[in-house]
């Protein structure tokens, strides 16, 4: 049985279409023992505050600054399968994902180093999907812009310790609703069959 975190954020809360997709295909599944979801695109953490960045800086992990950052991740900690749905804005990770991961990758907390000067990560490793609406296209034949988002994310989970990353893309939502009903059929199969592959 798997503990679900399912992240949103999208600036449309429940009504994006990822998350729509990702609730919708989880909620149904008797593989999950519970999901717990958070909407942080339309309800963002904290920006980081001069406190936050000074005890990250000096690793003071008993200060109240750093309350915030410990609550998220506790509460990734506590998950088997993480999903994350976000949007692409201007190329790469909207302001409120950008957001969670700076209060994630925290020095002695979540990674360390190996000595040698690389990033070690300090969390389990866990089956991890990410749901990306885009307007136009990123990935395949259409792709007509830069995606910064995929390998950014990739690596900012990688330094925490999740590598079992998969990335489902929802494109060209600017393409009328036929468009969307098509991708939105194949990200909905991709996903069910990937998860179904994990929570059995
Ligand atoms: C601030 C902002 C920046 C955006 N930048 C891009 C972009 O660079 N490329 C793109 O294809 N779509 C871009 N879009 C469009 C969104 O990615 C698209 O509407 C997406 O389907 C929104 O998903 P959501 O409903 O989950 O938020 C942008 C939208 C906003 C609001």
């Amino acid at each position: 049985m798997s503990r679900v975190l399912l992240l949103n954020f999208s600036p449309h809360g429940k009504a994006a279409r990822g998350y729509q997709l990702a609730a919708d295909v989880l909620q149904g599944l008797p593989g999950v023992s519970a999901l717990v979801e958070r909407q942080l695109g339309s309800e963002p953490l904290p920006l980081v505050s001069g406190a936050y960045a000074t005890a990250v800086t000096t690793l003071d992990r008993q200060a109240a600054a750093v309350e915030v950052s410990e609550q998220q991740i506790v509460e990734l900690e506590n998950s088997d399968l993480l999903v994350l749905c976000t949007p692409l804005h201007n190329f790469t990770l909207p302001a409120a994902l950008k957001l969670w991961v700076d209060h994630v990758v925290r020095i002695q907390r979540s990674f360390g180093g190996d000595g040698a000067g690389r990033k070690v990560g300090l969390l389990r490793d866990r089956p991890t999907f990410v749901l990306v609406s885009s307007g136009g296209f990123i990935q395949g034949e259409k792709a007509n812009q830069p995606d910064f988002l995929t390998p950014c994310l990739t690596a900012q989970l990688d330094c925490v310790g999740i590598r079992q990353v998969r990335f489902i893309y929802l494109q060209g939502s600017v393409r009328g609703d036929e468009a969307v009903r098509l991708e939105m059929v194949e990200a909905r199969r991709l996903f069910l069959e990937g998860v179904l592959a994990v929570v059995g």
